[in-house]
């Protein structure tokens, strides 16, 4: 590792000697100036990551030098050696952004660790900052893409909503249109990026815990509660909380919700005393919320108070115009990923995609990609690249289709979606709910079933892409 390089500017020859001995036997590059006017140069020429500067100098003052310091690069820590009695000018340099001081006579094991914990303060704050800027770039508007008129509305969305700091958001959205990515760009292009981004899924937890997760509790609240646990809402003050799947809280905790939106302040489970934090919620679901809100699920007054700003992101088979572009941005993102130079997608793999009415959204677009790109190398995506049912999309090969017409209308017709309903349930028990058994029977992918289900409510997914199949 490279040494740290540290600047003593000390008038006393004995005191700049004597530390620039200890520093060096520590591991430090020293370097030595007498007077303010050589500090302001030396820093100039070569930055150090670390200054201890003497309050008393022949020309400038000590306090100069350090605001000097602080103009040129704040992120260097100094240290102030003052004399005694010189407690006023200590408080003043601390005031201005010293990193600490020391008094003479000084101890110098004292400012070996004095020493070593600004070097170590500046690395960890360099690498927040690092983490942070990833992180915004990672998370940022410009990740979301797509040419199409729905998308253009969405990222016009965000871009009022991160103007007005606190407004809570509600995101609607199939699973895999990208609920996720528009929460986390919110908080990444907000004023409070610099503050923490948390998210909950309240799917994955069960009813119980939703609660203590976001509030936290005291210790004692209920049995397990052996310690006092700090909430989501407090660790993300001055940030944002990604509410997932808010259409599975529990109604107690909606209850809880609702309050905490209105008047900024909440108790923890088994609290006594408010406690006043400010977050952005941002909710998510892919439930129709109006529908839980008639089947008595979800409480009406959080919806309206949730959907002040509302975003609504289309399934992907309503803005077809976003294939082709996602599928090309996918191709460049995993060529680079995995280190190969696929040229794209040959005619009949790109009207395949086109015409597939793609169930799971981007998230499925972006797992054929990734595929895709795993099985061919350098040329460009062919059809037999593709996952059969993404090929297939008409379900029914015409032989079948032959067999199928001996079907007979009953005599006063029947409904053609209670028909298909009757039949998906029939060859499902038929095959013990084993899907591609099922699929096998009706002529269908495993796939174009699994829509199907979905289509009639029998199969759920999840936002874990798990999923749930109601009994049949
Ligand atoms: N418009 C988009 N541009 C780029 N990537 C997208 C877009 N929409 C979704 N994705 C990607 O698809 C995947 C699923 O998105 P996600 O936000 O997790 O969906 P959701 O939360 O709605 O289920 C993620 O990897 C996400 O980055
Ligand atoms: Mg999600």
């Amino acid at each position: 590792m490279k040494k740290a390089r540290v600047l003593v500017v000390d008038d006393e020859n004995i005191i700049a000697w004597t530390l620039q001995e200890k520093l060096i036997k520590e591991g430090f590059e020293v370097r030595t100036v007498e007077n303010g006017e050589s500090a302001i140069n030396s820093i100039k020429e070569d930055m150090p990551d670390l200054a201890f500067v003497d309050v008393f100098l022949p020309d400038i003052g000590g306090i100069q030098v350090l605001k000097e310091i602080i103009s040129l690069n704040e992120e260097i820590p100094v240290i102030m050696v003052t004399g005694s009695g010189s407690v006023d000018t200590a408080v003043t340099a601390m005031k201005l952004g010293a990193y600490d001081y020391i008094n003479k006579p000084f101890n110098l094991a004292e400012v070996a660790i004095i020493a070593k914990k600004a070097i170590e303060s500046k690395r960890v704050s360099r690498e927040v900052s690092w983490r942070l800027e990833k992180e915004k770039k990672t998370h940022s508007i410009g990740n979301i893409i797509g040419e199409s008129k729905e998308i253009k509305g969405v990222l016009d969305m965000i871009q009022k909503i991160v103007q007005s700091d606190a407004t809570t958001v509600l995101i609607e959205g199939e699973s895999g249109t990208g609920k996720d990515l528009v929460g986390r760009a919110i908080h990444y292009t907000s004023r409070r990026s610099a503050r923490p981004f948390m998210d909950i899924n309240c799917t994955a937890l069960p009813d119980t815990l939703v609660e203590s997760e976001l509030f936290g509790y005291e210790k004692g609240a209920f049995t397990d509660a052996k310690a006092k646990k700090v909430g989501l809402f407090e660790l993300a003050d001055g940030g944002s909380v990604l509410l997932d799947e808010i259409g599975d809280m529990p109604i107690a905790t909606q209850t809880k919700l609702l309050k905490f939106i209105e008047n900024k302040r909440f108790k923890r489970v088994g609290g006594a005393s408010d406690i006043e934090v400010d977050v952005r919620i941002i909710a998510a679901t892919n439930k129709n919320l109006k529908e839980e809100i008639k089947s008595g699920k979800f409480r009406e007054d959080l919806y309206y108070r949730l959907k002040v700003i509302p975003i609504f992101i289309p399934p992907l088979r309503v803005r077809t115009g976003d294939i082709l572009i996602l599928a090309n941005y996918f191709i460049n993102k995993f060529n680079q990923e995995f280190r190969k130079d696929v040229k794209g997608l040959s005619s009949k793999a790109e009207k395949a995609i086109l015409s597939y009415q793609w169930p799971g959204n981007v998230r499925e677009l972006k797992n054929v990609i990734e595929r895709a790109i795993i099985l061919e190398s350098k040329d460009k995506i062919l059809i037999e690249h593709l996952p059969i049912e993404v090929v297939e999309g008409a379900p029914f090969k015409e032989e079948e289709r032959q067999q199928q017409s001996n079907f007979t209308l009953p005599e006063n017709g029947v409904p053609l979606e209670e028909v298909e309903k009757n039949l998906l349930i029939q060859a499902l028990k038929k095959a013990n709910g084993n899907q591609s058994k099922a699929a096998k029977l009706l002529s269908l992918s495993r796939y174009a079933l699994r829509y199907r289900l979905k289509k009639i409510g029998y199969l759920k997914i999840d936002s874990t892409d798990s999923e749930i199949i109601q009994s049949v």
